[in-house]
């Protein structure tokens, strides 16, 4: 049986800044069609603020874990987990019934905090800007991932700044 990836998808500010007052610091048109495309037919485990920040609806076309201590989401396509480790387990489980590859660990700070020793990649919009923020994205080790693909995305019309697309893979997978 292949290993099923775990796979973080995030975007950060050259001062590992990812979040403002629950919400992202800038509007990356070219950006969230590149989640979409990534993330299209995956489980995604997500923070339940991140859930929140999102309108607490689903996002179309892929199944939601929601990771929370305290709160149970009950509706068509979102499940909740109790601890981190719950929800990739029952990420992986559907990842192998519906056959796709990988699943997606996509936010907030808390999460991926957490979920970074259990990454095999990490799909990394470096957004070009300085920015305030009260949520972060922990620096990634060069020693435990190694960037193997990397693109600059100038910005489009609704892009607020200029991005650089990168790929890391953790070096012993
Ligand atoms: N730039 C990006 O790519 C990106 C992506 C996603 C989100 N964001 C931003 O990140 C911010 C949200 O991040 P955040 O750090 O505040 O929150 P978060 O990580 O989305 O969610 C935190 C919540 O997850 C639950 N949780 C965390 N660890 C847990 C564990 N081990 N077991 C059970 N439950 C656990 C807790 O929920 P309960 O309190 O319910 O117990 C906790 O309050 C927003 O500003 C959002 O816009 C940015």
């Amino acid at each position: 049986m292949t290993p099923i990836k775990t796979v973080i998808i995030v975007a950060v500010s050259q001062n590992g800044i990812i979040g403002r007052d629950g919400d992202m610091p800038w509007k990356l048109s070219t950006d969230l069609r590149r989640f979409k495309a990534l993330s299209m037919g995956k489980p995604l485990v997500m923070g339940r603020k991140t859930f929140e920040s999102v309108g607490s609806k689903p996002l179309p076309g892929r199944p939601h874990i929601i990771v929370s201590r305290s709160e149970v989401f009950d509706m068509p396509g979102v499940e909740s987990a109790a601890s981190l480790e719950d929800a990739l387990d029952r990420a992986k489980s559907m990842a192998r019934t519906s056959g796709v590859a990988e699943v997606c660990i996509v936010g907030g700070g808390e999460i991926y905090r957490q979920a970074l020793e259990h990454a095999d990649m990490l799909h990394v919009t470096h957004v070009e800007t300085v920015v305030d923020g009260d949520t972060s994205f922990p620096q990634i080790d060069p020693a435990v991932f190694e960037l193997i693909e990397e693109t600059s995305v100038p910005a489009g019309e609704k892009d607020n700044f200029p991005t650089r697309y990168a790929i890391y893979r953790r070096r012993s997978a």
